[in-house]
């Protein structure tokens, strides 16, 4: 464990440039001109507490934040340090009112580094399944099990990157490439997830596009993301307010800047956008090791620093704990702001209902040994059973199986040759049919691609308690399989005329702190092609066979040209990125046991020049990246479309072994669209209120014959009488520019989470049948685009997808009358000036389309004008 976590910590340590800035951006070097992107200050930091659905929890809250002394306070806030303890991070604790070290822990597709868990399919499998149900019951799964080993916290969903990069390490662990498909699935997510009481944590906000300098070191700082108010929030910002709405209980922040000021000190996007217009309850942390200034952060919003650690990690400094403590007993950070930041930290642990029975954390992410060091990051730490291999896997390897099966995307079946028969002769090659030849989880965080590629890697990843490999699964099924499990095209096979031969290749990426053949977790060296020479091995099974079936398993877009026009290329199928079940669920459908009916959750490309140079990674030895967002909304097929550049494959592209027809469209208006704007907002509830006097310095005061343990984040001060002395002296703290204690006046586009209810108000209906006129079982997925008039006077995609359902299994024949929602906000633009929500009255000009991709459209709607099939 300790390798990977100390290169992360060798990152990690802050440029110069932004540490003691109060503000993380260095307004110094600002532009009023509009030529310099630039974070506006917004303070202060909204209260939480304010909406009904939260009014419970934030009642418990207040009670008990009412009784705590400071340093119980600041313990909640502050981690207590890089590897002090069997999570990825947790907090201090307040044994006086048994509220125990919170944990939280990674990823988003399991729980990560330990037994007897499921590793699910990742992010980008689920969005391909465009299954509502899957994406909740996986949830679902991840919930349990969050809460089987003790993790309060569960670090998930990602829905940030976005896949705006097509090469970014990290778009695997999303959804897919467009806000609705990642907000809906992480909306999905939470709620699952949250319903078993672990608390999710959408993360990561906002702009971490790509891996290479996300993070500031020795030479860089991490890259600023330069994204205007609209692309924001019509684009990025978008699943974070679906994660709000589902009333996700905490957000992570991003290691890169926005407009030059850090993620996770920019009061612009924690204190305004998150906390205000999105009206978000539960509480903010830092990505790990991304925090960078105590007090800058807390007058920006920030509620939790993560794992704890300052500067450099493990020295047992922090930019809170004691200095939080200190901050408040010198007056600088009002008492108010630490009562908001812990009011919010325990009305999510209540709410969740974590008070009542959850269990304490029952593994070691540090060791799979039963006993160890129960504080590693100390050099000398008591020693107990920090593992109890407590199996929590249940009955989840059904859903992860399901997922996996329901994603695979079937881009091509020339002749119908698939399915299989299990008497055909099959060939199979290439290394990631089978297993990693060094043993199951024989790298860590999956930081090497050997064998099946199951995820990605990085910090995203959880341990396989098992794998099935396409090989198993095949070799069960097949009286005919044999197995050529290499890279290399074995030139003594002989290739009969009926033989078939699968081609298994991948292409993989991940986190920054490792790297794995030359790709430091993005793909800048492989680029978009597959990795091993799969192509080569693909154009050699080509030559030989008169028939060839291409399975990929893929983190995200991937070149097919040098051999899909081959003739004998007659099958190709993503598999997407497994989990566990990766030989299973590929059976499932090689055999025809299920008609795949998985969707692209992204486009595929001729080539990668067919991206706008905009979206290349950037790399740059000194001095911090400006990545400006030129491109806007024009991202995957946003920009196809405007470009007309014809896609290899398009968005939401999946066939299926039968074939389906749409007819008998509809069109209904639901709640009309009288204004333009949405109506007004709600006022505020009120908000938990506390004495605002500074508390006793005696409060952080270390307590007596206190057996600490070295190197531990406390948040305790050796003399807190000197932090009083300040407070009491005239010596004033520089606070940034624009800093207020003054409330900001409600924003318009807010009002309860994620926003204005009336943005939710289902403006319209589609309904349209959907019959199975095929000879086989399979469940279509309806897609609904919409293209917004001109006379709402801005430039937009022509295609967005708004909504989509997924069919139960039709039998040849059958019908289903599916139901189709649009809400105001999706037929809305974001005004800038106006700073709200942008409808057509009535909405007069859209159009709306509904098909099996974005370029398939089946049935064509305009508002006004009705429906017709197309
Ligand atoms: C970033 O800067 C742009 C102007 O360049 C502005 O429109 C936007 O609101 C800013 N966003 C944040 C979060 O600072
Ligand atoms: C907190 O103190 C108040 C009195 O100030 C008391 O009524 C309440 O029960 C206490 N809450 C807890 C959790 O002890
Ligand atoms: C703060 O947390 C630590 C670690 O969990 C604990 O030992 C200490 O007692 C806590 N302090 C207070 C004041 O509750
Ligand atoms: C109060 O303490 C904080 C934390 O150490 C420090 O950053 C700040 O400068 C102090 N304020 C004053 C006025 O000295
Ligand atoms: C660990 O979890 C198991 C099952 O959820 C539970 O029985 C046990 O008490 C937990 N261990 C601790 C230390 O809470
Ligand atoms: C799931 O695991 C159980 C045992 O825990 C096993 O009985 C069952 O067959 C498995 N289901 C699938 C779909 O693999
Ligand atoms: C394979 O099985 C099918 C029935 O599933 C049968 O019709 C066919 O003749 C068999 N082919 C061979 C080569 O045995
Ligand atoms: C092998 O296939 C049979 C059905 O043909 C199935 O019941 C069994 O679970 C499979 N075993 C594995 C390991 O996949
Ligand atoms: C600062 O003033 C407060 C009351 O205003 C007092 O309680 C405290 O003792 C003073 N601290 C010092 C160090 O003088």
């Amino acid at each position: 464990m300790a390798p990977r976590w100390l290169s992360l910590a060798l990152l990690a340590v802050a440029a110069p440039s932004t540490l003691g800035s109060p503000t993380g951006g260095r307004l110094d070097t600002r532009d009023d001109s509009g030529n310099e992107a630039f974070s506006p200050p917004y303070y202060p930091a909204p209260h939480g507490g304010w909406l009904s659905n939260w009014a419970e929890a934030y009642e418990k809250a207040h009670h008990l934040v009412s009784n705590l002394t400071l340093a119980e306070k600041v313990n909640l806030t502050t981690g207590t340090g890089i590897f002090m303890g069997p999570c990825a991070g947790q907090t201090g604790s307040v044994p006086r009112f048994g509220i125990p070290n919170i944990c939280l822990h990674d990823s988003p597709l399991g729980v990560r580094n330990t037994d007897h868990n499921t590793a699910f399919p990742a992010g980008i499998t689920v969005g391909a399944t465009f299954d509502k149900e899957l994406m909740y019951e996986r949830g679902v799964g991840l919930g349990e099990e969050a809460r089987g080993k003790g993790v309060n916290v569960l670090l998930g969903p990602s829905v940030g990157p976005m896949g705006r990069k097509p090469r970014g390490g990290r778009n695997w662990e999303g959804f897919g490439f467009d806000p609705v498909l990642q907000g809906i699935g992480a909306a999905q997510t939470i709620k699952g997830m949250q319903s078993t009481g672990a608390i999710a944590s959408i993360k990561h906000f906002v702009g971490n596009e790509q891996e290479m300098h996300r993070m500031s070191s020795v030479v860089t700082q991490g890259y600023s993301s330069n994204i205007n108010d609209r692309t924001l929030h019509e684009f990025y910002l978008w699943p974070f307010a679906e994660g709000v709405r589902a009333e996700v209980g905490s957000v992570m922040m991003a290691y890169n800047d926005v407009n030059r000021s850090a993620c996770s000190q920019n009061s612009k996007l924690i204190n305004g956008i998150l906390k205000d217009e999105l009206g978000f309850q539960g509480f903010v942390l830092t990505d790990w090791l991304a925090h960078i200034g105590g007090v800058s952060s807390a007058l920006a919003g920030l509620d939790m620093s993560m794992p704890g650690d300052g500067a450099i990690p493990l020295f047992g400094d922090s930019y809170w704990g004691p200095e939080l403590s200190r901050s408040v007993l010198n007056g600088t950070v009002p008492v108010d702001r630490l009562n908001d930041m812990v009011t919010r930290i325990l009305a999510a642990w209540f709410k969740m209902g974590q008070d009542q029975d959850y269990p304490l954390p029952n593994f070691s992410s540090n060791t799979d040994d039963e006993e160890g060091p129960l504080y590693p990051g100390a050099l000398i730490s008591p020693s107990g059973v920090v593992n109890q291999y407590v199996n929590v896997q249940a009955d989840h390897n059904v859903t992860a199986r399901a997922v996996a099966r329901d994603a695979i995307t079937l881009l091509k079946n020339e002749g119908d040759l698939l399915p299989l028969r299990r008497n055909d002769s099959l060939k199979i090659f290439g290394t990631d049919a089978g297993p990693d030849p060094q043993g199951l989880n024989s790298c860590a965080d999956k930081g090497c691609n050997r064998g099946v590629l199951t995820m990605g890697w990085g910090s995203g990843t959880s341990k396989l308690p098992y794998l099935i490999t396409p090989q198993d699964a095949i070799a069960n099924i097949s009286s005919k399989a044999e197995f050529h499990i290499t890279d290399s095209f074995p030139s003594s096979v002989e290739a009969g005329s009926e033989d078939i031969a699968i081609v298994f290749i991948n292409s993989d990426s991940g986190e920054n702190y490792i790297t794995v053949d030359g790709n430091p977790g993005d793909r800048t060296v492989s680029g978009l092609h597959a990795w091993h020479n799969g192509d080569e091995l693909v154009k050699a099974a080509a030559e030989k066979f008169s028939q060839v079936v291409v399975v990929i398993h893929t983190v995200g877009p991937i070149i097919l040209e040098e051999w899909i026009d081959l003739d004998p290329v007659k099958a190709v199928l993503i598999a997407h990125l497994p989990g566990q079940e990766a030989g299973n669920s590929l059976t499932d459908v090689l055999f025809g046991a299920y008609s795949p009916s998985g969707h692209l959750p992204y486009t595929i490309p001729y080539q990668e020049s067919n991206y706008p140079e905009s979206v290349d990674l950037i790399q740059q030895p000194f001095g911090q990246i400006q990545d400006d967002y030129t491109e806007g909304l024009y991202i995957d097929y946003r920009h196809f479309l405007k470009e007309d550049i014809r896609p290899r494959y398009p968005f939401g592209h999946g066939l299926s072994y039968t074939t389906f027809e749409y007819s008998e469209p509809a069109l209904s208006v639901i709640t009309p669209l009288d204004t333009e704007y949405p109506p007004s907002r709600p006022d505020k509830g009120s908000t938990p209120t506390y004495p605002d006097t500074i508390p006793p310095a005696s409060e952080a005061a270390w307590p007596k014959n206190f057996d600490r343990i070295w190197r531990y984040i406390y948040p305790y001060l050796d003399n807190p009488e000197s932090a009083t002395a300040v407070a009491n002296s005239s010596e004033t703290y520089p606070y940034p520019d624009g800093y207020t204690t003054d409330p900001q006046p409600a924003p318009r586009a807010g009002g309860a989470e994620g926003g204005n209810t009336a943005l939710w108000d289902v403006a319209f209906s589609v309904q349209i049948t959907v019959t199975n006129t095929g000879r086989r079982p399979g469940r279509a997925v309806p897609q609904l685009y919409v293209e917004l008039p001109d006379s709402l006077g801005l430039d937009t995609p022509s295609r967005q997808l708004r909504q989509f359902e997924k069919t139960k299994t039709l039998k040849p024949g059958e019908s289903e009358v599916v139901t189709l929602d649009i809400t105001r906000k999706d037929v809305s633009v974001w005004d800038v000036v106006v700073q709200d929500w942008k409808a057509p009255v009535a909405g007069e000009g859209v159009k709306i389309y509904v098909g099996e991709s974005v370029l398939d459209s089946r049935v064509e709607c305009e508002v006004g004008g009705g429906c017709s099939t197309l």
